[in-house]
């Protein structure tokens, strides 16, 4: 079996990440009997220095030939002041759109020993949850927008048809059902109408689901209750700029941001990325976790390829390698010994191999 991917390395940590991805799917291929096929192109700043585009069409077209889509990063602070068209965030979030994926799951896991947590770690302890982001709709695409004339303003929509969230309930509902039929829909519908919509929808769908137990929480809440008591949430839906914000605070819960990976799933094809961006503080020093797109490249595994039992090794291998204490910078106190990108991509990969 051939897997056809492409590879989308992006910027700053994005190239280091992937390529410690790509090794352990080759590692992942050679015991399950699968080879990876990948064409690497250009996305984000790397594609703006050389075309111009931060989402080229050659690019696209890659995408669009491929069976998943593995991507690392994208962004650096010299593109800041740029106009849009030229800044490398609108080349991923274009992807996003083009390709349709709607539903972006940023699974979340703290595994027990896998270095230190900033929480106490009694509370971290056994959090196990789903981020369920809708990615395609929201503050992000709605129009109009923009700044007035004069720049003395600039306005956002935030904008959700009822499709659009009914379609992510019934994925919400259907991945509660997988795992321990509990879902907290995330809103503010004390304040918002698409929020009032959102919650109708979900009590709506939620109804088709009498064995799946539905809460609603307001966001300024949850981002409390996501830290005083993680272990309440099972799957958290909610909408674009709410899921992006969680997303990155729940990262915290599982030791650090650099460990949570995502599959972007509905559309075309599936897009697989690290849920931390392109780290220019770090970027080009070796430092970079890279669990994140490992586990990504797992995902892919799981909801591209139905490769279970290869997806699983992969969790199994990162398990191990993190709590044998092969931990990356940010998984450990200051001033403490740390492993380096390729060092933790070589413990994960004997343990696939067995060498371990
Ligand atoms: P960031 O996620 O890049 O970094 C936040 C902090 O977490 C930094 O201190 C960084 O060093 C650390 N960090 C992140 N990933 C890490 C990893 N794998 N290993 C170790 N440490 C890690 O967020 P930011 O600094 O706010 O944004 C930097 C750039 O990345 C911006 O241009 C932003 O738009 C972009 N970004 C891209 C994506 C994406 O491509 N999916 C996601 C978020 C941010
Ligand atoms: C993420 C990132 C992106 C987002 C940015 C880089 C456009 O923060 O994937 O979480 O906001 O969706
Ligand atoms: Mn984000």
């Amino acid at each position: 079996m051939i897997l056809n991917i492409c590879l989308l390395p992006g910027d700053g940590i994005g190239p280091e990440v992937t390529e410690a991805a790509t090794q352990v799917l080759d590692a992942t291929g050679a015991r399950f009997g699968f080879s990876v096929e990948s064409t690497s192109q250009l996305i984000g700043g790397a594609a703006v220095h050389a075309t111009g585009s931060p989402l080229p069409e050659a690019t696209i077209a890659a995408v669009e030939r491929a069976g998943a889509v593995l991507l690392g990063a994208v962004g650096a602070p010299e593109f800041d002041r740029e106009p849009p068209p030229r800044k490398p965030e609108t080349g991923l979030l274009a992807l996003r759109q083009r390709m349709g994926c709607w539903a972006n799951l940023r699974p979340v896991r703290r595994i027990a020993g896998a270095g230190t947590t900033p929480l106490r770690e009694e509370l971290a302890a056994g959090a196990d949850l789903v981020v369920l982001r809708e990615l395609t709709g929201g503050l992000y695409f709605g129009t109009p927008r923009g700044f007035s004339p004069a720049r003395d303003e600039g306005f956002n929509t935030l904008r959700y048809s009822v499709n659009e969230i009914e379609r992510l309930a019934r994925f919400g509902f259907e991945l509660a059902r997988k795992r321990r039929h509990h879902l907290t829909s995330v809103d503010k519908a004390n304040v918002l109408e698409t929020s009032q919509l959102w919650r109708e929808v979900f009590v709506r769908v939620g109804s088709e689901y009498p064995d799946v137990a539905l809460d609603h929480m307001y966001v300024d809440n949850c981002a409390m209750q996501l830290i005083l008591r993680p272990k309440f949430f099972d799957v958290l839906a909610t909408e674009n700029l709410f899921g992006d914000i969680l997303s990155d605070e729940a990262g915290v819960l599982a030791g650090s941001l650099g460990l949570l990976p995502s599959a972007s799933l509905g559309g075309r094809v599936a897009l697989y990325e690290p849920v931390h961006g392109s780290a220019p503080d770090i970027a080009g020093k070796g430092w970079a976790n890279p669990i994140g797109a490992i586990l990504s490249a797992a995902l892919m595994l799981r909801h591209s390829f139905n490769l279970e039992p290869a997806a699983a090794a992969i969790e199994q291998a990162v398990e191990r390698t993190l709590q044998a204490g092969v931990l990356s910078r940010d998984l450990v106190p200051a001033d403490a010994a740390f492993a380096t990108t390729a060092a933790i991509t070589r413990v994960v990969t004997a343990h696939i191999s067995g060498a371990a």
